[in-house]
């Protein structure tokens, strides 16, 4: 599998959110390095744990810029973002329950790539198409 990189073609074009989506790509990709060269349990837990942060911080973010511009799909992008926190969670806790079974965690490689990709394409760049209709251009947060 190919390392995951943000390109310009995955801008939602506000900077900011950018920049959190290429740290977040970078931590999916520790993940399939931590995998492959077989990192200790609680290593790769720590990673999991490091992604559900990031997500979260990440997801507050986003959630709060549309909410200042009045995002008339703000509920149904919340919605996504909380199946994703909850599957992440429920992916970690079969990694537990199933001794550590790494073809969980290939699965679940392979799950963010996709939703990841999907999401910003499907989801995140319409909150950048209506930002900048309205004129927002923001550089921070
Ligand atoms: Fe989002």
């Amino acid at each position: 599998m190919n390392s995951f990189k943000w390109n310009d073609k995955s801008s939602v074009g506000i900077e900011a959110m950018d920049n959190d989506h290429k740290e977040l790509f970078d931590i999916i990709n520790s993940l399939y390095v931590g995998i492959n060269q077989g990192f200790q349990y609680a290593k790769l837990d720590e990673i999991l744990l490091e992604l559900l942060r990031y997500s979260r911080y990440h997801f507050e973010a986003e959630e709060s810029l549309m909410r200042k511009y009045n995002y008339p799909e703000l509920q149904k992008h919340i919605d996504s973002h909380v199946k994703y926190v909850e599957k992440i969670g429920e992916i970690r806790k079969r990694f537990t329950d199933t001794d550590n079974d790494l073809v969980v965690l290939m699965k679940m490689q392979e799950f963010l790539r996709e939703w990841w990709i999907n999401h910003i394409e499907s989801t995140d760049k319409k909150y950048g198409e209506y930002l900048a209709s309205i004129g927002v251009k923001y550089k921070v947060h």
